[in-house]
């Protein structure tokens, strides 16, 4: 059977996007076909050449462009994309080509925290300036608008007192590590066999 091209898009550290190449890596059924970033520093791009992955550095303006974001993939033949620290809003002619085919991850429990703006330690500064008592990890897919797409699955973690921006993020670093890729696998071998 032909394996599924998922193309990831990442701008940042890439722990996750990282974590899934090795997830895929020699995997009966996906592929990684690219790491595609908006930032050329971003060292999500060496660790996933390392990796053997071939990556594609854009710029801002070029992501933001009608068409060049969905060429890139249609030349690809990508079917799946995971957005694993994306920080860009993906055009609407992206949307519409891979419909239900986006799939975000976002560090906190949707709807609460999202939206423009809350990305990486915003989200956990402003998680630990209301007292709340958990966080945790949404996987969504992506729409138009930033962090309001259909939520697929949320993992859940507790907070006291005493955490801090620093201790959330490692409880919600590890949910991602632990988590992220197998609801990536399960919810795209679901739509394959829908
Ligand atoms: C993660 O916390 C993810 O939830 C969010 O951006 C962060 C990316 O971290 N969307 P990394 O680049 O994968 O280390």
């Amino acid at each position: 059977m032909t394996k599924i091209r998922v193309a990831i898009f990442a701008s940042g550290t890439g722990s996750n996007a990282v974590n899934l190449i090795r997830f895929f890596k020699n995997h009966d059924s996906f592929e990684v076909a690219f790491v595609l970033s908006n930032k050329a520093d971003a060292p999500v791009l060496e660790s996933s050449q390392n990796l053997g992955i071939p990556t594609i550095s854009c710029s801002n303006r070029e992501v933001g462009e009608a068409g060049f974001l969905t060429n890139i993939c249609r030349a690809e033949n990508i079917d799946w994309i995971v957005l694993a620290g994306y920080l860009r809003l993906i055009p609407t002619d992206l949307i519409e080509a891979f419909s239900n085919k986006i799939i975000n991850l976002h560090p906190a429990l949707l709807p609460k925290y999202g939206g423009k703006g809350m990305h990486g330690r915003n989200v956990h500064q402003a998680v630990i300036a209301n007292r709340e008592t958990e966080s945790g990890i949404t996987v969504h897919f992506v729409n138009e608008e930033f962090d309001s797409g259909r939520i697929i699955a949320q993992f859940h973690c507790s907070l006291d007192e005493n955490d801090t921006i620093e201790s959330l993020e490692v409880k919600i670093s590890y949910l991602e590590q632990s988590y992220f890729p197998v609801v990536v696998q399960t919810t795209l071998l679901n739509q394959r066999h829908e």
